[in-house]
């Protein structure tokens, strides 16, 4: 079963106060969830395999700790996730970025991939897919779907707000993709919107309606 991790810090729950704040203009709005990311960031790193070297310090030799060069991808499911990739990219600056997006087929009300550009070496890489909002699940889980299909043996979803059913169809469809929230909402409204929740998160980062 997949974990859910809610990352309760002060500083990212102060911040996502104000994301989701209605009165939080673009720019600012913009600011926060890079911010947010950031700090995310930190937290999923957590568990990044660490190998000892040797080094010389001014005084002496010493043996230290470097990260072990695991391969990372930052996947942003089109088009709200680009809004985090920048803020994961100021803790792990090496990792490769790939896009998936995804539309809605009016029929089916299914998630359909109509654009897919992946790192060449999907098997060898950790892939952290982010989106801010974790709605109906839909996407992510045709989001993991996809990464799967071409290699992808280890990943991790984040996102800022969830909402359980979201979490529910991610634990159901992939049991072995950890789940990285800054909230835990409570529903889903009939018009598909998290509650509270932030309004659309891609109109709010590009300033559209
Ligand atoms: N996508 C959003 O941007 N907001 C929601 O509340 C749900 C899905």
């Amino acid at each position: 079963m997949s974990k859910v991790y809610v990352f309760d810090h002060p500083l990212i729950q102060h911040k996502l106060t104000y994301i989701r704040d209605k009165n939080t203009g673009t720019k600012e709005f913009r600011e926060l969830v890079d911010e947010v990311s950031t700090l995310m960031a930190f937290e999923i790193t957590r568990d990044m395999p660490l190998e000892e070297i040797e080094i010389d310090t001014p005084v002496t030799t010493a043996k230290t700790k470097v990260l072990s060069g695991k391969k990372i991808a930052i996947v942003p499911i089109l088009r709200a996730g680009i809004g985090m990739v920048d803020g994961v990219l100021k803790l792990i600056p090496a990792a490769k970025v790939g896009h998936i997006g995804l539309y809605r087929d009016p029929e089916t009300l299914k998630p359909v991939e109509y654009y897919a550009k992946l790192p060449a070496d999907v098997e060898e890489r950790d892939f952290i897919i982010v989106d801010p909002m974790l709605a109906t699940g839909g996407s992510a889980v045709e989001a993991i779907n996809s990464l799967k299909t071409r290699g992808a043996k280890n990943i991790k979803f984040m996102c800022l707000i969830a909402a359980p059913e979201g979490v529910q169809a991610i634990q159901e469809s992939h049991p072995d993709v950890d789940i990285y929230i800054a909230a835990l909402d409570e529903k889903l409204n009939d018009h598909g919107y998290i509650v509270p929740g932030l309004g659309d998160a891609g109109d709010r980062l590009f300033g559209t309606k």
